[in-house]
């Protein structure tokens, strides 16, 4: 193969590398660049086809930090390493960064470098633990909820049959007691294993109508302080989606905010596009992120870092599932949800892939 041949199968062998966030270097035995990708050519602000062969190194005044990193790798002193960077530049900024290099055996290059952001890092891994925990304590709720439905129509059958022999009015009232307790009891199962019972249906879906539904339910039941702003971008493609489920997404969302408030204030709903955008390690082109926001008196403190995990409410008669399906609905949309709250300003915003 001739080198430019080479360069041409490297360049499709390695296309899979644009879908990452990170920037990625490969280099060969000699340090000259034989890929990046185009979080590296955005990273470095440069382009592949520029620095192709050129000595990686040479980017950088301290070219000495690349080079004796590479040189470790290399030299199979170590198989992969990892450390933070500071890598300068002519009259710039230098770049603070997190790498890890690592031998590979492969036809062009020798040493893969992967350059991610400190402080994304830290997020990612913080977020990354946060999905684990929420996954782990949905799957828990999940098991509890089923080994308690069983008996649960046992001992509700048991009562109702004992009450059926029971001539004693007084005695009737404890049976209504285990009666009715067990009923609210299977309501709030029928809750937690809801969002798995139902198929995700995909269709096309306008994210303003679900929102102007929305809107119209809330009004019907606060009809006197409520008020709404809609901040729509008009020109916002349909997404590919289960429309009940984001109908359900938007309502616990704008519930929250209404509850919150106790009916009176102000929620709006905002919507934009948005461009090269990275949910979950994977980048997607184009998203759509909704904001609903309030000016209510905020997400309590103490439950700040729980709200998304089942059970967990700052509300008299809340049973603390409503965030927990919207979580689990939003990922089953390959999107992702988080908030910002202080008193008088709460914004939850969620992002989702567009096609
Ligand atoms: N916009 C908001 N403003 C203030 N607090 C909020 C807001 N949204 C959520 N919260 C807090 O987060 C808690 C958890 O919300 P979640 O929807 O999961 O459960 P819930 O509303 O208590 O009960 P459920 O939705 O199951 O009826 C709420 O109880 C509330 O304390
Ligand atoms: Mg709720």
């Amino acid at each position: 193969m001739s080198p430019s041949e080479r360069r041409l199968s490297a360049a499709s062998q390695l296309a899979g590398l644009n879908f990452l966030a990170n920037g990625v270097v490969l280099v060969d035995s000699d340090g000259r660049v034989a890929y990046m990708n185009q979080a590296a050519e955005q990273l470095f602000d440069q382009s592949l086809k520029a620095q192709l062969g050129l000595r990686f190194s040479r980017l950088f005044t301290n070219d000495f930090a690349i080079d004796s990193l590479l040189a470790d790798v290399t030299g199979r002193a170590v198989e992969q390493k990892r450390q933070d960077i500071s890598l300068e530049r002519i009259a710039r900024e230098p770049l603070n960064l997190h790498v890890l290099a690592l031998a590979v055996e492969h036809n062009l290059g020798a040493v893969l470098l992967e350059f991610s952001e400190v402080f994304q890092r830290d997020k990612v891994v913080r977020e990354e633990h946060m999905a684990d925990l929420a996954a782990a304590n949905k799957e828990l709720v999940r098991n509890l909820a089923h080994e308690i439905k069983n008996p649960l129509g046992g001992i509700r059958g048991a009562a109702q049959l004992l009450q059926d022999e029971l001539d004693s009015p007084n005695l009737r009232e404890y049976t209504q007691v285990i009666i009715k307790e067990s009923d609210r009891l299977q309501a709030l199962v029928d809750r937690l294993l809801a969002p798995h019972r139902r198929a995700h249906v995909v269709n096309d879906v306008n994210i303003h109508e679900v929102c102007e539904r929305v809107r119209s339910v809330l009004l019907a039941q606060y009809p006197q302080d409520l008020v709404f702003v809609r901040d729509y971008d008009a020109s916002l493609p349909e997404l590919k989606g289960d429309r009940e489920q984001l109908i359900q997404v938007v309502l616990n969302l704008v519930s929250n905010a209404a509850q919150a408030m106790h009916g009176k204030g102000q929620i709006r709903l905002r919507t934009r596009v948005e461009r090269q955008i990275t949910i979950a390690r994977k980048r997607h082109k184009l998203a759509l992120v909704l904001h609903v926001q309030d000016n209510g008196p905020g997400v309590p403190a103490e439950i700040k870092e729980r709200v998304f995990l089942p059970l967990v409410s700052g509300r008299e008669g809340g049973s603390g599932l409503g965030l927990s399906l919207v979580q689990t609905f939003v990922q089953q949309h390959g999107g992702m949800i988080d908030f910002e709250s202080i008193p008088g300003h709460t914004d939850f915003r969620i992002v989702m892939p567009l096609p």
